[in-house]
């Protein structure tokens, strides 16, 4: 594994532990008569982006590299339609970090990584697209 492939998804594993933690608490900080249906979504999403988390030190961890505890800024607080903003901000973030790893990967010929990142990347792509959907 690269260092260029290990630094981007030491980046990977900082994003989804700071947008899990993200919207847990955007779960729980949600108010006003609109916020059931999102505080039900980022709780779910949450605890997807955990598993993220996982899955992507579980990677580091089988090359012998000690995955980071250390997430990127975490954004709380605002309205409801200031956390669906940052939500989807992050997403979008995430998403453009997973195709630079999805394309270092290729180039290491790592293809267990590439197709693990495929995955997460289309979950990703679903996030944003109900945190947009809810902007609307
Ligand atoms: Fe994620
Ligand atoms: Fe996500």
């Amino acid at each position: 594994m690269s260092e260029e492939l290990i630094d981007l998804m030491q980046q990977s594993v900082a994003q989804e532990l700071a947008v899990s933690t993200q919207y847990m608490w955007h779960h729980v900080m949600g108010k006003g008569l609109d916020s059931p249906p999102f505080r039900d979504m980022v709780k779910k999403i949450s605890i997807a982006e955990m598993k993220h988390a996982e899955d992507i030190a579980e990677r580091l961890d089988y090359y012998g590299v000690t995955p980071t505890t250390k997430p990127v800024e975490v954004k709380v607080g605002g309205n409801l339609e200031e956390m669906i903003a940052d939500d989807l901000a992050a997403e979008k973030e995430t998403i453009s970090l997973y195709h630079k790893v999805i394309d270092r990967a290729d180039t290491d010929g790592d293809i267990v990584t590439r197709d693990l990142f495929e995955q997460i990347l289309s979950a990703e792509e679903d996030h944003a697209q109900q945190f947009s959907s809810l902007l609307q």
